[in-house]
């Protein structure tokens, strides 16, 4: 081989990885399963806290990971996003509940359910309420999560609003860990 060959490999090499590198970080909610796998055992899985690197989401835009075999919705939310939360009157709300394993008996008001104070992040179980779906995001009547199955629709703090589901969706117990790591459970 020579050395122009030699070269020629190990660039291709290079970029192999380059790309791979870049595909963990554009689909890292497809990488939690295979991550999840490579636990030891069911019960460990079950138990694990996972650590999410936040810092490919951009405004106004979701991440969704699988933890303890279930999607989280992880939610960097837009300005517009986050005083339609928070101007919305408790009176409105079905459940007047935070849902917030975080601040447990806290009331449904926006800054009870946000990671931070600012309230860019919401992280939130994305399950429905009503019997389990997986709702849709930036949908619905009131740019939050609209679940498709029988009509429930949610806030943009993923409070309930209208619909047969009965509860705001659920916050896990949720912390950053660094500017760029939220870590679950
Ligand atoms: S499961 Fe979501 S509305 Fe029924």
């Amino acid at each position: 081989m020579s050395h122009a060959d030699d070269h020629a490999g190990t660039r291709r090499d290079f970029l192999y990885y380059a790309t791979a590198g870049a595909g963990v970080v554009a689909t890292g909610a497809a990488v939690w399963p295979l991550v999840n796998q490579m636990n030891p055992s069911a019960d460990t899985r079950a138990l694990a806290s996972i650590f999410v690197d936040i810092s490919g989401v951009e405004v106004g835009t979701q991440l969704t990971v699988k933890w303890r075999g279930k999607p989280v919705f992880i939610r960097r939310r837009s300005a517009d996003e986050i005083k339609a939360a928070r101007d919305t009157a408790l009176t409105d709300l079905p459940d007047a509940g935070g849902e917030n394993e975080n601040k447990p008996g806290a009331d449904a008001a926006d800054a009870n359910r946000t990671l931070d104070e600012a309230g860019e992040w919401l992280v939130m179980m994305g399950v429905c309420t009503h019997l389990g779906c997986v709702p849709l995001g930036t949908s619905g009547d009131f740019g939050g999560w609209f679940c498709p199955c029988h009509g429930s629709h949610y806030d943009t703090s993923g409070r309930i609003r209208k619909g047969p589901a009965p509860r705001n969706l659920p916050v896990p117990v949720a912390a950053f860990t660094d500017a760029n790591t939220i870590k679950l459970g």
